[in-house]
């Protein structure tokens, strides 16, 4: 019998004397890989995660599916004014809304979208509000825009905010300035 099998046979054994002496020996698949014959599974060729990166096949289509790119310019601005927010104002669209908007856009506009966020003084206080009467006559398509490729300072959110959620950001972005203007028509 080979020497390096019957050490083997020597450290199952003691491995297997007590629960504290068994947490510091050698896992049994480390056991098993030590024996050549047994180690075939582990040369095999397989593909280990994080070893390399693997982009999609091209062609790849995610599953909220796909639209050509958009930016806010001049020459875009037709088409984007005439997008229509597809999803009714329900309380879950709302919810989801007003979740996506705490969690991405929240840090710089504020909660009440009032251009207050925490890091407004951190960014020189250039974040707008974006509840303002201006603001509020975007379309709604623009407000998409503006999510999914940003503008000017305002970072792109179309990679974390995807889909329907982008439409959801929209409505609850209508919310904010419906009750900003109420708070203000309350104040005159
Ligand atoms: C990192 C800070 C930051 C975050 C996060 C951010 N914005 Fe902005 N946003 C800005 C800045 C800066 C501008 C001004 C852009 C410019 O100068 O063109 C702006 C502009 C806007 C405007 C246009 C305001 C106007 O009157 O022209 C809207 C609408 C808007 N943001 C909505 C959002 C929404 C919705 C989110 C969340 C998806 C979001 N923003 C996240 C910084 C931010």
């Amino acid at each position: 019998m080979n020497s390096r099998f019957v050490a083997l046979l020597v450290l199952v054994a003691l491995s297997a004397c007590s629960r504290d002496s068994w947490q510091r020996s050698p896992g049994p698949d480390e056991i098993v890989g030590a024996v050549p014959w047994f180690s075939t599974m582990r040369k095999g060729i397989a593909i280990q995660p994080y070893q390399m990166p693997l982009p999609p096949p091209e062609g790849t289509v995610p599953v909220t599916g796909t639209e050509p790119p958009m930016p806010i310019s001049r020459e875009n601005l037709r088409q984007i004014d005439a997008m229509v927010n597809p999803m009714p104002r329900t309380s879950e669209s709302l919810d989801r809304g007003r979740d996506r908007y705490n969690i991405y856009c929240a840090l710089c506009h504020g909660q009440s979208g009032a251009g207050d966020g925490p890091i407004n003084a951190a960014m020189f206080n250039l974040i707008p509000s974006i509840v303002t009467d201006g603001a509020t006559r975007f379309s709604d398509g623009y407000l998409y825009t503006i999510v999914r490729h940003g503008r000017g300072n305002m970072p792109a959110y179309g990679d974390k905010i995807r889909g329907d959620d982008r439409w959801h950001v929209v409505t609850y972005v209508r919310m904010l300035q419906g009750a900003a203007g109420a708070a203000g028509a309350a104040q005159q």
